[in-house]
């Protein structure tokens, strides 16, 4: 499945504030929510609706509803849980769950260290979200323990995305489909992406 790029202008202009090395935490959080709102409605497109009727203040009507409680959606720790926000908003009744993981500086590969995913994952669309996905590596390792609580549906959110890691998970898993905001030029030698926008759990949270 082709990764899905975000093509407007205000997105556009967000992404130059969040790049930018002098954009401050707080901006930086406010920028990521709403890049994060912008990738969930893209991301729910193809969400299926249900006919209801409803009376407005002039007369009876047909309307048609999402039923939020069939969707999951699950960040990666840290960074990840900096595009919730922008996702409770405009969707508060969908189930959160958290993975937990770090890339080995060296390796470069994931170390999980946390998981907790809402029941009945196989009843519900599951919409995993990390800004960065740079060589694929904890988006892989997100989507085995996601698949092995036995979702069946899995989409990926995030906000700057490497061709080497859209390639990792499309090879790997070719049924989840990414969303990003920007597919940048390739990964530096020490696994950052470039031109990126530097350490995403460092910069929402202020840690450096
Ligand atoms: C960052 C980012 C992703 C991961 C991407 O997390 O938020 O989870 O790196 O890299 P990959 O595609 O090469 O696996 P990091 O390990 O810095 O942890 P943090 O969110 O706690 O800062
Ligand atoms: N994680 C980040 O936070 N930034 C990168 O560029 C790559 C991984």
């Amino acid at each position: 499945m082709e990764a899905i790029r975000l093509n407007h202008p205000l997105v556009e202009h967000k992404l130059s504030i969040l790049r930018d090395k002098r954009t401050g935490t707080k901006e930086f959080r406010e920028i990521v929510s709403e890049l994060s709102t912008m990738l969930c409605y893209e991301a729910m497109k193809d969400a299926e609706l249900e006919d209801i009727e409803i009376e407005t203040p002039i007369c009876k009507t047909k309307a048609k509803r999402l039923n939020e409680d069939k969707y999951a959606f699950i960040p990666i720790l840290r960074a990840g849980t900096g595009m919730l926000d922008g996702l409770i908003e405009i969707m508060p009744n969908a189930k959160i769950g958290h993975i937990g993981m770090y890339r080995n500086e060296e390796t470069l590969e994931p170390v999980r260290y946390y998981y907790k995913a809402p029941k009945g994952l196989e009843n519900r669309e599951v919409i995993i979200l990390d800004p960065m996905l740079a060589t694929g590596g904890s988006g892989v390792d997100a989507i085995t323990a996601i698949k092995e609580s036995g979702a069946k549906k899995i989409k990926f959110l995030c906000i700057i995305a490497a061709p080497e890691g859209i390639k990792r998970i499309q090879d790997t898993y070719p049924d989840v489909q990414i969303y990003c905001a920007a597919i940048d030029e390739r990964l530096n030698e020490i696994g950052y992406i470039v031109p990126g926008l530097g350490d995403a759990g460092d910069r929402i949270f202020g840690t450096k």
